[in-house]
């Protein structure tokens, strides 16, 4: 792993970090056919997507269906794929460990258990993630240092062990404030939910508005301790 981190920062070293459609174009030529991007339509997203479609069209995209995402979801990811002229792909749970899970705790576990709920999350996320990033060697994603104490101490660009990928975060130190003002001043299709209080938005049942001043992810599984709110898909190891 050291060595494509190397590779990767050796190749970058002459690209400015700020530039991140240059950077997007060196990865895709440095990694042929092997960079993909994971999309949940958020407001991060969208603004990875455009500078995507812009200055690297072949990187994938890809987003994970849990089967239980907004109706507003749903919606962005159509306007989406009109905006830009693309099909984001989709990646689904694998059906037997769902048909069994929710044969045996129910549709809606996650309530009752910190257990059930990552069960659930790997089931709906991780595993399918897996199937996402194989045969990759680069993954974007659209984390940001605000989301939580722990990001803040992510790199744009590092080694994820856990997926045995490298992660390329572009807007790691983006603010609020500058993804807002990209998406209006491109006139980026962006998830209604964002006006109506929600700040970061995953699956339907584990996510609400938040309150003025409450914190970034407190609308994420908002029944639990905020210390284990993390789905899976971006654990250190
Ligand atoms: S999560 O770990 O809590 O679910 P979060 O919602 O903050 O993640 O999103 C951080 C990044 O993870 C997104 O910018 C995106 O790259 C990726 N991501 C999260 N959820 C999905 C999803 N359903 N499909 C694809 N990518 C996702
Ligand atoms: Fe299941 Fe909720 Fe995790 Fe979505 S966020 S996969 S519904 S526990």
């Amino acid at each position: 792993m050291k060595e494509i981190l190397k590779y990767a920062y050796d190749s970058l070293k002459d690209v400015d970090p700020n530039d991140i459609g240059s950077t997007l174009k060196e990865l895709t030529n440095m990694f042929p056919s092997a960079v993909t991007f994971s999309s949940s339509f958020s407001y991060e997203d969208q603004v990875i997507t455009d500078f995507i479609a812009n200055n690297a069209p072949e990187i994938s995209i890809f987003t994970l269906d849990t089967g239980r995402l907004f109706p507003e979801t749903y919606s962005t990811w159509n306007s989406t794929n009109d905006h830009y002229n693309i099909k984001v792909k989709a990646y689904y749970p694998n059906h037997g460990m769902l048909q069994d899970f929710i044969q045996e705790k129910g549709p809606n576990s996650f309530y009752e258990s910190l257990e059930n709920r990552k069960s659930c999350c790997f089931i709906r996320k991780v595993d399918p993630l897996k199937r996402a990033l194989a045969g990759n060697s680069v993954w974007v994603t659209g984390l940001r240092a605000e989301h939580s104490p722990e990001r803040q101490n992510l790199s744009v660009v590092e080694w994820d062990d856990a997926n045995q990928i490298l992660k390329y975060n572009p807007l790691l130190y983006w603010t609020t404030e500058d993804v807002v003002a990209y998406i209006r001043d491109n006139n980026i299709p962006y998830n209604i939910l964002h006006d109506r209080g929600f700040i970061s938005i995953g699956c339907q049942p584990c996510t609400r508005a938040v309150r003025p001043g409450e914190d970034f992810r407190a609308g994420r599984w908002w029944w639990e301790d905020a210390s284990k709110k993390e789905c899976g898909l971006h654990i250190k190891q």
